[in-house]
Order: C-alpha cells, then sequence, then structure tokens
C-alpha cells in the first residue's frame, strides 16, 4: 500500500489500494483522517467521514468474501467544486459486479429492522452525508489498465480556502492534456481521438460510445449520446475524468457488452451552433470530416 500522504489538491485525485484481509478498513479510516487534517476539515466532520469511509470498506471486504472472489478495492479521496461548494469526494472502488443484496446506495434507504444483526452501514453513511453519496460503475485508477468495478461514495463540505494544485491549465489544450493523461491511465489510452484548434483556444477528444469531451475558454463539457451536455470549470478536471468514464461504462452496460472494440471511436458533436463549431474546428484541424 502507499502509505505516503498524497495531497488532495484541487485537480488532483488521491488514490491508494485497500488491502484485501480484515485491515482493509483500519488503512481507508487512517488515510482519510490524515487527509482530512491536511485539508482543516472540523473534528465532526472528520469523524463523520472516519466513520463512512470506515464502512464502504468494511463492505468491500464482505462482499468479496462472499463471492469468494478478490475484489481489487481502491481508496479515491478529490476535491470537487469552488469556494463555499467545494466538497472532498471519497469513493471506494471494487471490482465485484453489483449489488449481493440489502440497501442500494440511492437517495433512500430502507431502514433495517430494529432486531437485525446488520443492514445498518449505509444507513448510516446516508445519515451522515445528509444523502450526498451513492454509487456507479467506473475503472480502476491504479490497475493501469482500466480494469472494470464499480464506486459507492460520499462526499462532504469542505473549508473554501483548500490549496490549489497549481495554477489552473493555461489553455483548453493543456487542459485537455490533463484530462488525456487521466483517461489513459484508465485503459483509454489507445482509444481516444483528440484535435486542437489553439487559435480558437479549442480542443475535442472523442473517448468511444460516441462520448466527447471538449475544453473552451476555461470550460470542460461533457457531451454523451441521449443526455444534456454537462461542463465545469478547469478546477474540476478530476470530476470531468470522473464523469466520463462513468458514462462510458454506464452506456457500455446499458448496451449489453463490455467489448470495447464495438464502441464507436468517433463522437458526433450536432444540434447546437457551438457543437458545430466545434466540428468545423476539428475538420480543420484534423483535415477530416467530424
Ligand atoms: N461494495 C459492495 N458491493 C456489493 N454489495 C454491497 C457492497 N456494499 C454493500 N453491499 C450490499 O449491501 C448490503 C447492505 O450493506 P450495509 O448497509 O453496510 O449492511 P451490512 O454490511 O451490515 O450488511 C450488504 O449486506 C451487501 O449485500
Ligand atoms: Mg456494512
Amino acid at each position: 500500500m502507499n502509505d505516503g500522504l498524497r495531497m488532495v489538491q484541487t485537480r488532483t485525485c488521491g488514490a491508494w489500494v485497500l488491502p484485501g484481509d480484515p485491515t482493509c478498513a483500519g488503512i481507508a479510516r487512517r488515510l482519510f483522517r490524515r487527509v482530512a487534517s491536511e485539508l482543516s476539515l472540523d473534528g465532526e466532520t472528520s469523524d463523520d467521514g472516519v466513520t463512512m469511509v470506515s464502512e464502504l470498506a468494511a463492505n468491500t471486504l464482505h462482499a468479496n468474501q462472499r463471492q469468494l472472489l478478490p475484489a481489487n478495492s481502491e481508496l479515491w479521496l478529490y476535491l470537487r467544486g469552488t469556494g463555499q461548494r467545494t466538497e472532498l469526494v471519497c469513493k471506494v472502488f471494487d471490482t465485484l459486479p453489483g449489488w449481493v443484496h440489502g440497501n442500494v446506495p440511492g437517495r433512500t434507504v430502507r431502514r433495517a429492522p430494529a432486531d437485525a444483526m446488520s443492514g445498518r452501514g449505509l444507513e448510516v453513511v446516508h445519515e451522515l452525508s445528509d444523502g450526498h453519496w451513492g454509487h456507479h460503475l467506473t475503472r480502476s485508477r491504479l490497475s493501469g489498465t482500466g480494469v472494470r468495478g464499480k464506486v459507492v461514495w460520499f462526499a462532504l463540505p469542505v473549508p473554501g480556502n483548500v490549496k490549489a494544485g497549481g495554477m489552473p491549465p493555461a489553455t483548453a489544450g493543456d487542459a485537455m492534456t490533463e484530462l488525456e493523461n487521466d483517461l489513459s491511465t484508465r485503459g483509454f489510452g489507445g482509444r481516444l481521438v483528440r484535435a486542437d484548434d489553439h487559435a480558437a483556444d479549442m480542443a475535442v477528444l472523442s473517448i468511444a460510445s460516441g462520448l466527447t469531451v471538449w475544453c473552451r475558454s476555461a470550460a470542460a463539457w461533457l457531451r454523451a449520446p441521449g443526455a444534456p451536455a454537462k461542463h465545469w470549470g478547469y478546477c474540476d478536471l478530476v470530476e470531468v475524468g470522473e464523469q466520463a468514464v462513468q458514462a462510458h461504462e454506464t452506456n457500455i452496460a446499458a448496451a449489453g457488452s463490455f467489448q470495447l472494440a464495438d464502441a464507436s471511436r468517433t463522437g458526433s458533436l450536432t444540434g447546437s451552433a457551438q457543437s458545430r463549431a466545434v466540428s468545423r474546428a476539428v475538420s480543420r484541424a484534423t483535415g477530416s470530416r467530424w
């Protein structure tokens, strides 16, 4: 395990392997507490986070033991949002397909019967996070090959004056390079098709399955087929990468196929003036039709 504290700043995501043995929850607690202290979280918020991360880590271990499969668990911590709306996002990744049984993360939870011996961990997460929790499909950050799995996550408010991870990217090209590097570590390396228009300070990245990210004027946009476009500032590039991977894995799962080879390599940007502008820029930059 990487026990050295990797600073969690804007635009970086701390990621650690969690062992598949009874030390799993204790190590997750220790790592969370150290990061919470670095971020100057108040005592109560930090204690709540420690309790929640402990529940999530213990759950991956139990689910793993039930299925007799290695869960390859990882702990991820990163900052989302800016100023007074900054939050610390905590995700526990595992490679177990789906949910074993019981409460599936969501906005509401079913209360465990009063005499139940188990089934309260996610109730606790729901209460302590004030409903800011959930789960989604994704890919490992540490395997280097994009191993598929899911995360269960929660988010906590943090003080607005947290450390910035260096200057924000100066150009769309720089921002896209950060995103491209992030996605490459998650197994998308050979699949990405990128085009830059430096004069227009614009960059477009086609991931797969019609999923496209484009950066322009200090904003990163994610377009997925059949979903409204979403956008973030460059301080949230970790979140953009997270959402792109989630959208990709969800699309693949919905299509009932896990063959990345089946996924389209080109994105289509149609339907809005901005999209057409990007298409034209990409055509200019690549000399081909988008
Ligand atoms: N990471 C996970 N992967 C698969 N199933 C999970 C995971 N976390 C929780 N579950 C399922 O949700 C149920 C409820 O979890 P929880 O509320 O923590 O109660 P308990 O751990 O006491 O069973 C678990 O029993 C398990 O079946
Ligand atoms: Mg539990």
